[in-house]
């Protein structure tokens, strides 16, 4: 596998074009415009400038990498990928429109995967070309740092895409685990309930925003505490996980904080717009409650 293609230069998309870029593979990153596109690899050269300056890569090792990424404006361009991950905006009709129009460019042995967090593998199939060739591969963020890619098949995945996906995954360095096509997959299954029950935590008056964070950072030896993680991930994606995980299992112990209901509604969902449990506009993040 050669060319891989990355639909969506955001976040995710520049982080899984960076790791392909590093890994060898030649990598179309596509957005909705040539200007997003380039974007993101202009961030993607940002990283890396920066890991050069720290001297944990060469500087030709840089170059290489990012004349190995190439930007394109359509999805169209895509036809010599034997792999695309999508990384788009993690809605549906977004995602589905992504697949029926790459679907007719690409080859009859390419693979179509979804980096979403969230929507249903089999479902999500149904606007592939080939379902067999359908898959899920979720990736974590900052990608470059985190060691984990989740692979989901759908009800229809052959086991000859498992395997050529976590042939790809291995040339990344990055650990595979294989998770059932359940609601919130295997991490956020476990992780948005946590942050949900922190919200509960902090809307009852148990204790303050800082307060919970230094317990779960201290206490529990995690990177971030819970608010200053859902604010990393973007409050708006939290509740719409947890409310995946609450309408796909019906059960009540995933209904949504409604004091996470109450800041995603204040459109304050967290260091992408400046606000959310912190407020991030001046040099420290400062509490909102
Ligand atoms: N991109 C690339 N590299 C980054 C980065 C980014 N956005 N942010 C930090 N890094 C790198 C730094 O360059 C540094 O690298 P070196 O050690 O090689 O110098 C390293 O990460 C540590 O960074 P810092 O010292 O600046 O800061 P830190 O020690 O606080 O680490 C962190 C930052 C890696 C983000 C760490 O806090 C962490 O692991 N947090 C938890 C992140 C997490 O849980 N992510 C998963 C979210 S869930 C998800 O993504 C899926 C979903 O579906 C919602």
């Amino acid at each position: 596998m050669q060319t891989v293609g990355v639909i969506g230069a955001g976040q995710m998309g520049a982080g899984i074009a960076q790791v392909a870029a590093q890994a060898g593979y030649r990598v179309l990153l596509s957005d909705v415009s040539a200007d997003r596109a380039d974007a993101g690899k202009a961030g993607i050269a940002k990283q890396l400038a920066r890991a050069v300056e720290k001297e944990k890569i060469a500087a030709a090792d840089r170059d290489a990498a990012l004349d190995r990424i190439e930007t394109v404006g359509d999805v169209a361009a895509m036809a010599p990928c034997e792999l695309v991950i999508e990384a788009a905006t993690e809605r549906e009709e977004i995602k589905r429109a992504i697949f029926g129009t790459v679907g007719k460019v690409l080859g009859d042995t390419a693979i179509l995967a979804s980096n979403t967090s969230s929507i249903p593998i089999t479902r999500l199939a149904q606007a592939a070309p080939d379902p067999a060739r359908f898959i899920g591969v979720h990736f974590f963020n900052p990608v470059p740092v985190m060691g984990l890619i989740e692979v989901i098949r759908g009800l229809a995945t052959s086991d000859e895409t498992v395997a050529r996906v976590e042939a790809f995954g291995d040339t990344l360095g990055k650990r595979i685990v294989h998770a059932n096509d359940a609601p919130g997959f295997i991490v956020n299954r476990v992780l948005m309930p946590m942050l949900n029950e922190a919200c509960f935590a902090l809307g009852e008056g148990v204790a303050t925003i800082p307060d919970i964070d230094a317990a779960c950072q201290l206490g529990l030896n995690h990177p971030m505490g819970p608010f200053t993680l859902a604010d990393f991930i973007g409050l708006d994606t939290c509740l719409e996980i947890t409310r995946v995980l609450f309408e796909g299992t019906g059960d009540p112990k995933f209904r949504p904080a409604p004091l996470l209901v109450k800041y995603v509604e204040a459109g304050w969902y967290g260091r992408k717009t400046k606000r959310g449990f912190y407020d991030y506009s001046g040099a420290e993040p400062v509490p909102t409650r």
